[in-house]
């Protein structure tokens, strides 16, 4: 039953995916929707490739179209696609509503799951409405665009992690393609597993703000526990990967990338300032803070190496690094 259930499940994610492209053609589609991807420079190759969709500003249309087809309210509520009515729970209507869609496919390029972003700033609503957890959606082990870029992370031996849907899609825009974004919420150690099936190198690629930032080192410091290397970029106070990309044209975007990702030590020592090699409070700090990050290295060797490279970017002592590195080690052990 469970394996009949999840087969079901992926035969009606399908269905909708497709109702969801289209509807591109629609008129309102057309006029909303796909104008909504052009004003973003979204071409018609990447609409395809990421089978990107609208849905209609209507309470029922793909609930209706999907009983037309056969399919029954069970299996749409189990796949998140529809909600029950509170006033009435025998009625239903689209959970997704006079939105553009992102399916989230897994590995394998199923369909299973979507994400739906508003198209005008209303501050009343989210911007982003997702599928809920369901039998074939758990959100922990996904990773947006994994499929897309499976390839190239083998091939390119790194994989760019970014926060959104729509930085994933303007990096293939920009001509890169091993990216994959955490979608907004902290890493887990799945998603971390999956990562590690095509590359051991990372580098985390979060919107420039204090969020953003702040995510960076939760996810650095999970990275580097994970046994992957780990580097960073920054960008620009309000960029993300989508608008910097937008703004600077790809080959511009592609150059800053090459010369700004830097090892986690030195993106952790740039956040720090200038002031800190003056400060000797400061600097207390920040050497707990980088020899915090060194101890999640699981490699003996490897963290050794960074001990030494951080004594010298800290203008201190091995041995004090050392020294900070094995209280730390105790402790944990
Ligand atoms: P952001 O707020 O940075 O959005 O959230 P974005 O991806 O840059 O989107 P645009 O450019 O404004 O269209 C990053 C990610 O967090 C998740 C989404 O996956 C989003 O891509 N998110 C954000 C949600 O799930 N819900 C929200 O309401 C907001
Ligand atoms: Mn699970
Ligand atoms: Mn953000
Ligand atoms: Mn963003
Ligand atoms: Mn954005």
């Amino acid at each position: 039953q469970e394996h009949n259930e999840r087969e079901s499940l992926y035969i009606v994610l399908n269905f909708a995916k497709e109702h969801f492209l289209g509807n591109l053609t629609t008129e309102e589609g057309k006029s909303i929707g796909l104008s909504y991807f052009r004003e973003r420079g979204f071409n018609q190759r990447i609409i395809e490739k990421f089978d990107l969709g609208y849905a209609l500003d209507s309470w029922d249309t793909l609930l209706e179209n999907a009983r037309k087809s056969g399919f029954n309210e069970e299996i749409l509520l189990k796949a998140g696609l529809i909600l029950q009515k509170e006033s009435d729970p025998s009625r239903h209507y689209d959970r997704f509503r006079g939105r553009v869609i992102f399916p989230i496919h897994n590995l394998s390029g199923k369909a299973i799951a979507f994400g739906a972003r508003i198209l005008t700033q209303d501050k009343k609503q989210p911007k982003y409405i997702n599928s809920p957890e369901t039998a074939v959606y758990h959100k922990s082990d996904v990773l947006y665009g994994i499929f897309q870029a499976k390839q190239a992370i083998k091939q390119e031996k790194n994989c760019y992690l970014v926060e959104g849907y729509t930085d994933v899609i303007s990096m293939h825009l920009s001509g890169i393609e091993n990216v994959v974004a955490s979608s907004g919420t902290s890493l887990t150690e799945s998603q971390i597993k999956l990562i590690k099936r095509f590359a051991d190198q990372v580098t985390v690629l979060y919107d420039g703000d204090a969020a953003g930032i702040q995510a960076s080192l939760r996810g650095i410091d999970m990275l580097l526990e994970g046994g992957l290397n780990v580097k960073a970029v920054v960008f620009p106070d309000g960029e993300d990967p989508d608008s910097f990309a937008r703004k600077s044209g790809s080959e511009a975007f592609q150059k800053y990338l090459k010369e700004n990702a830097r090892d986690f030590i030195h993106f952790k020592i740039s956040l720090f300032g200038n002031e800190t090699a003056h400060d000797p409070v400061k600097k207390a700090d920040a050497i707990r803070q980088i020899v915090q990050s060194i101890a999640k290295i699981p490699d003996p060797l490897i963290r050794s190496v960074y001990a030494k490279e951080s004594a010298r970017l800290l203008e201190m002592e091995e041995e004090t690094i050392h020294t900070e590195l094995n209280k730390i080690l105790i402790q944990d052990a």
